[in-house]
């Protein structure tokens, strides 16, 4: 069977890029075409200033666009020319309709097996590379097989499990790959061609092949494990500062039983994202499809669960302040969802500033990677106020200090290294600050007891007095 030699990927998110040119990287012989519908997003990848900030892409985009790697918007034409077809377009929660608020909105991946079926010109092997809800394949299946003139498809699964802010390294390293597909010959060896382009660096042992039913199933149900230790931990966060324990000593003392292990179990001001929360209501929509209402209701206070830590914390800082942040300047240092990222989608600092202007704060950020706009924009999706009273309670600064000048009080809502005790001097934060000075620590990123002795009141997350 002949080999794969022209990819391409529908989607150049932040998963389509970072995916297709470290695939383009340890794949010298296959030419990858990446192609978006978003004419701005590829002129970006075509400039020095990619589209999306994640620690080394630079550096692979740079060894291999233009040899192997392109970019385009010509959808059509790269669909042609292609011998697989990787959708990696977004699957947010459905905003309209049955479903709303909780399903995914499939209707980029299905806009995309119609323009498979239309232009294919020859057999494909289409790969769904977004996360999608558990039987997808059977709806693209249908659409391809119904509109395209007798050319075969097969269609594999292939979910991502990188990371933001670490998305190279996890692509290089990966724990495992996972490709389902159909159990039949024409099946096995669609799969069997995916698992080369994997094994020109991915170990054979670690690329995992299943049914397509498992394949889509798995990548929910990772997320919602991962997710689940977070809002466990953050449960526990709460009872530490109830009894005097220290969630971090907790979270330690558990992750060293193997069983439990130590990762995932950070305590925040919550996991935001554009992959958790949307993830697990897609999971609970699917549980109540299938009648299993107990089910449903055991993953979404997984999400309650997040919702509670943030408003938690907002409530904190409104408590500690006397009561009222009305008129008071309150700092942000972070906006993104996690550090080492651009990224603010389901960011918990959306959701708490939003509650601190309900209560008429004014809020003054500083991230080192967010632009203005994008603060604003997160803020207006919420439509709790108008885009003139969101940019009059909020401001953005280029500098930490700048932020952090006459405020009442500092909230880290990303764990950004540029904030830690040994990088921001924090005494100068202090001195610039209105007195008493408060402290918010929503990432356990800082030095409690050195605070303290520069004068700070600080609130840690998880920390009883
Ligand atoms: P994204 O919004 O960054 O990128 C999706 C891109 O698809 C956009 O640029 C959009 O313009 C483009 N697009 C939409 N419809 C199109 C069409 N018909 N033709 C061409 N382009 C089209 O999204 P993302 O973060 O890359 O996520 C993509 C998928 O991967 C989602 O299903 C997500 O759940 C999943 N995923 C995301 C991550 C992550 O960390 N972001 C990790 C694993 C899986
Ligand atoms: C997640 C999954 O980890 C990844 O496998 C999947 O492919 C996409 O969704 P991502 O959302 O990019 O990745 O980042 P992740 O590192 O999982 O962090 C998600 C959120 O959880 C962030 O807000 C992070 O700050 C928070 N988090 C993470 C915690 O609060 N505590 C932790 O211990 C870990």
């Amino acid at each position: 069977m002949s080999k794969i030699k022209h990819i391409t990927c529908i989607g150049a998110g932040y998963v389509g890029g970072p995916t297709m040119a470290v695939m383009a990287l340890k794949n010298p012989d296959i030419r990858f075409h990446i192609v978006d519908i978003n004419q701005a997003r590829i002129d970006a990848w075509m400039s020095d200033e990619l589209p999306i900030y994640e620690p080394g892409l630079d550096k692979v985009v740079k060894e291999t666009r233009g040899k192997n790697l392109f970019f385009s918007t010509k959808v059509d034409e790269a669909i042609k020319e292609a011998d697989m077809i990787f959708i990696s377009v977004n699957t947010p929660t459905k905003k309209y309709g049955i479903g709303k608020g909780r399903a995914a909105d499939l209707k980029y991946v299905e806009l995309c097996a119609r323009q498979i079926a239309e232009h294919a010109g020859g057999d494909k092997i289409v790969v769904e590379k977004s996360t999608l809800p558990v039987r997808t394949a059977q709806s693209i299946k249908k659409i391809l097989k119904s509109t395209s003139n007798g050319y075969k498809f097969q269609v594999l699964s292939n979910p991502e499990f990188l990371a933001e802010g670490t998305a190279i390294e996890d692509l290089l390293h990966s724990d495992r790959v996972l490709i389902g597909g159909d159990q039949d010959e024409a099946g096995q060896a669609a799969i069997q061609k995916l698992v080369e382009v994997y094994n020109s660096w991915i170990p054979r042992e670690r690329i995992l092949t299943t049914n397509i039913w498992s394949s889509e199933l798995s990548k929910l149900t990772a997320n919602a494990f991962l997710a689940q230790r977070i809002s466990s931990v953050n449960a526990i966060s709460a009872l530490c500062e109830a009894t005097g324990a220290d969630v971090e000593e907790v979270a330690y003392a558990i992750g060293t039983d193997s069983r439990i292990g130590p990762k995932f179990l950070k305590s925040s001001v919550g996991f935001g994202g554009s992959c958790f929360q949307k993830d697990i209501l897609n999971l609970v929509y699917l549980c109540e499809f299938f009648g299993l209402h107990e089910v449903a209701r055991y993953w979404e206070t997984v999400v309650s669960m997040n919702d509670y830590q943030k408003t938690r914390f907002a409530s904190k800082i409104i408590s500690t302040l006397f009561n009222t942040v009305s008129g008071k300047k309150i700092a942000f240092l972070g906006w993104a969802f996690k550090k080492d990222t651009n990224d603010t989608r389901e960011s918990a600092a959306i959701y708490v500033a939003d509650q601190l202007m309900q209560d008429q704060a004014n809020i003054h950020v500083y991230d080192p990677q967010v632009p203005t706009e994008q603060m604003y924009g997160d803020l207006n999706e919420l439509e709790t106020r108008s885009d003139e009273d969101n940019r009059a309670q909020l401001t953005a600064y280029d500098d930490a200090y700048e932020a952090c000048k006459d405020a009442h009080a500092v909230a880290v809502l990303t764990e950004w290294d540029e904030f830690k005790a040994d990088q921001l001097d924090w005494q100068k934060v202090y001195n610039s600050m209105k007195k008493p000075a408060f402290v918010f620590d929503g990432r356990l990123i800082l030095d409690r007891e050195a605070l303290t002795k520069i004068g700070f009141e600080v609130y840690t997350i998880g920390k009883g007095k």
